[in-house]
């Protein structure tokens, strides 16, 4: 079932998102969130941030890594998330979850994160944002979908869009970590946040109907409680 809010812009996105995330919060304190990276929750986590909520039991687990980068380089998610959640929401140490960009292995950092995760009890609220090409995550559009975390080569697109964090494509990682839809499927419920009239073709094929691994988030659709908080621009003149 996907319940569908719309926003009328960015900001409003933001203060619909991070209500939604309070809720949560409101009915299990030591909820165990999902969290995103990227532009879009940026608006979420300032609207959190001015509101103060007290977080001291919530966990976290982040969606992604690249790989290569350390948790003190600026482009890394583990930075993205200190400067913009941990430390704003004073999430304690103990309680931020994020797959190591530096690990000596892959395939054994991504065994541990799904083993972490399970040990927390599961995901109560994943908040995901949507790539242009429809990825959940760094899921890439692609034959058949990846079911736990694993290592992902990101594709041209994702390298393109995400190379305004970096200054060219060329300097974007080739590789990540991220959690698999399987992953994000079990958790109980989810929260998809989408921003700008670049979304809006990936987000059309999620209220279209068909689940194709081309389109990644389209697997939304077989969750039995997916939020999607969408702004006017990604919705195009829809809803
Ligand atoms: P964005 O990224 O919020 O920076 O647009 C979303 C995504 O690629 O998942």
């Amino acid at each position: 079932m996907v319940e569908i809010i719309r926003a009328e812009n960015y900001e409003e996105l933001g203060r619909i998102a991070g209500e939604q995330i309070l809720r949560q919060v409101e009915e299990k304190r030591d909820s165990v969130l999902g969290l995103a990276t990227g532009g879009t929750p940026r608006g979420i986590y300032r609207y959190l941030a001015e509101k103060k909520p007290d977080l001291s039991r919530v966990r976290t687990v982040n969606l992604d890594e690249y790989l290569g980068l350390s948790g003190g380089d600026p482009r890394s998610y583990h930075y993205y998330m200190k400067e913009y959640v941990w430390e704003p929401l004073e999430i304690g140490r103990e309680n931020r979850l994020i797959p190591d960009g530096l690990c000596p292995d892959a395939e054994e950092e991504c065994r541990r994160y799904e083993e972490q995760i399970r040990v927390l009890g599961g995901i109560d609220l994943q908040l995901l944002g949507l790539g242009e090409n429809g990825h959940i995550g760094f899921n890439e559009p692609g034959p058949a979908f990846v079911c736990d975390t694993h290592k992902v080569c990101l594709s041209p697109e994702t390298r393109a869009a995400n190379s305004r964090f970096f200054g060219s494509p060329e300097e974007v990682p080739r590789y990540a970590l991220t959690m698999g839809i399987r992953t994000i499927m079990r958790a109980r419920r989810i929260l998809l946040v989408v921003s700008g009239g670049k979304k809006a073709k990936a987000l059309q094929a999620l209220m279209g109907g068909g689940v194709t691994p081309q389109i990644p988030v389209t697997i939304l659709l077989l969750h039995p409680r997916v939020t999607v908080a969408a702004d006017a621009a990604a919705l195009g003149g829809k809803f």
